[in-house]
């Protein structure tokens, strides 16, 4: 059977992101069933209704390649106890023009990551909170709130404890089983 492409999303443009570190250490573990690649979101211009007429070309290739995805897995931080807004940004320039919605169907799961205690909680429900309003079916378990990342990777960005590896290789077994579930073709 052919691999399902799957569209990394991230909510961080940080140079070292943990969520990009996370992102990566994902992959890496990932089953052979799905093939991931990330799909950057810095460069959209922010979403203005009025541009839809004549819409800027980063939005009109970010929109094409998203249909070219079977799956999305979103690997995000938390800002202000929500979703960054670059990732915000990308929801709402994936979702329009009106009627066209870009993310329709996709599977989809998330990955929150932070520094702090909660893991990203209230990014990564705020998000889910989106995706189902978008028609995206989000993986419901196992979840992932990733608390204390600041000293998960080590200095070329590997995790740290085998039993973190363990949770992604999972983790990811699972999704692969819910885009299957999933995907028609
Ligand atoms: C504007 C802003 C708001 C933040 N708000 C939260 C928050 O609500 N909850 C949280 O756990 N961390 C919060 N943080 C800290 C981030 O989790 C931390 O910077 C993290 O490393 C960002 O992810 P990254 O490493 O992938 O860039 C915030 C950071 C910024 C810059």
């Amino acid at each position: 059977m052919k691999s399902k492409k799957i569209a990394v999303i991230l909510g961080s443009l940080r140079m070292d992101s943990l969520n990009r570190k996370m992102a990566k250490a994902l992959m890496a573990v990932s089953p052979g069933s799905l093939s991931l690649e990330i799909l950057e979101i810095g460069e959209l211009q922010m979403y203005n209704q009025d541009m839809d007429e004549t819409p800027p070309g980063a939005w009109t290739e970010f929109r094409d390649r998203l249909k070219g995805f079977d799956g999305l897995l979103f690997v995000t931080p938390e800002y202000n106890r929500s979703v960054p807004g670059v990732l915000k940004n990308a929801i709402d320039v994936g979702s329009r023009p009106y009627g066209k919605n870009s993310w329709d169907g996709k599977p989809g799961a998330v990955f929150s990551v932070s520094p702090g205690h909660i893991g990203g909680f209230g990014a990564n429900h705020h998000l889910r909170q989106s995706l189902v309003f978008l028609n995206v079916p989000v993986m419901a378990q196992p979840e992932a709130y990733f608390g204390d990342a600041g000293q998960l990777f080590d200095d070329h960005g590997h995790l740290q404890t085998e039993s973190s590896r363990d949770f992604l290789r999972n983790f990811m077994i699972a999704f692969s089983e819910w885009v299957m579930r999933n995907t028609t073709l």
